[in-house]
């Protein structure tokens, strides 16, 4: 095993034992993030929902199944990328995760997540994952664009579970996972090419 994998096995070991918010009391299972790092692609979503919280693993259920059907179809495997959250406990009823929450969970796990994988570029899956992560607010002026913010790059797109009842977003949503599949198979000094900031 590398020492990569190693910090990520540690990482997974913490959160699944993590006491560190009140999201620890209700949840069934923290939810570590979970695949490998060998396309150098990090997924982020908002929080771990039912299924998630049932099984312990990142889009099990609906929003995942939609992830899954995207990757398929963009040529991407879901064991070559790392998918994870911001928060990896499910808020109750499905609420967003309050700003505590994210600030302790981003700062124990997510930041160092990011530090082992030093992925190519990191694909935000939603408003909650944009706000957290960057700051920003309209999802609207940035999918389907990338965001840079040296040494990373971020490629924005909907959350999956947005599109459930939308075949518009889903449709737009599939094509976003196509470009991030394009911007992935470029080679490093071409992706800022692809979608000028
Ligand atoms: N929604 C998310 O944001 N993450 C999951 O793991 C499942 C649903």
């Amino acid at each position: 095993m590398s020492s990569q994998n190693e910090s990520l096995e540690s990482i997974k070991k913490d959160v699944i034992h993590c006491v560190l918010c009140g999201l620890s009391i209700a949840r069934k299972n923290a939810v570590p993030g979970s695949g490998g790092t060998s396309r150098k692609i990090i997924l982020i979503g908002e929080a771990p929902g039912k299924n998630e919280d049932e099984t312990g693993s990142p889009f099990v259920g609906s929003a995942g199944k939609i992830l899954d059907q995207a990757l398929i179809d963009a040529g991407i495997e879901r064991k070559e990328i790392y998918i994870t959250n911001v928060v990896k406990c499910r808020p109750p009823n499905n609420r967003v995760p309050t700003d505590g929450e994210i600030e302790i969970c981003t700062r124990e796990y997510l930041k160092k997540e990011i530090d082992i994988i030093s992925p190519k570029i990191i694909c935000i899956l939603g408003a909650t994952a944009l706000k957290s992560i960057l700051g920003l607010k309209y999802m609207t002026s940035y999918r389907g664009r990338i965001v840079n913010r040296p040494p990373l790059k971020y490629f924005i797109t909907y959350h999956p579970a947005a599109t459930i009842y939308n075949n518009k977003l889903k449709q737009i949503f599939f094509e976003d996972i196509q470009k991030l599949a394009k911007i992935v198979n470029a080679q490093d000094h071409r992706i800022d090419k692809f979608f000028p900031t």
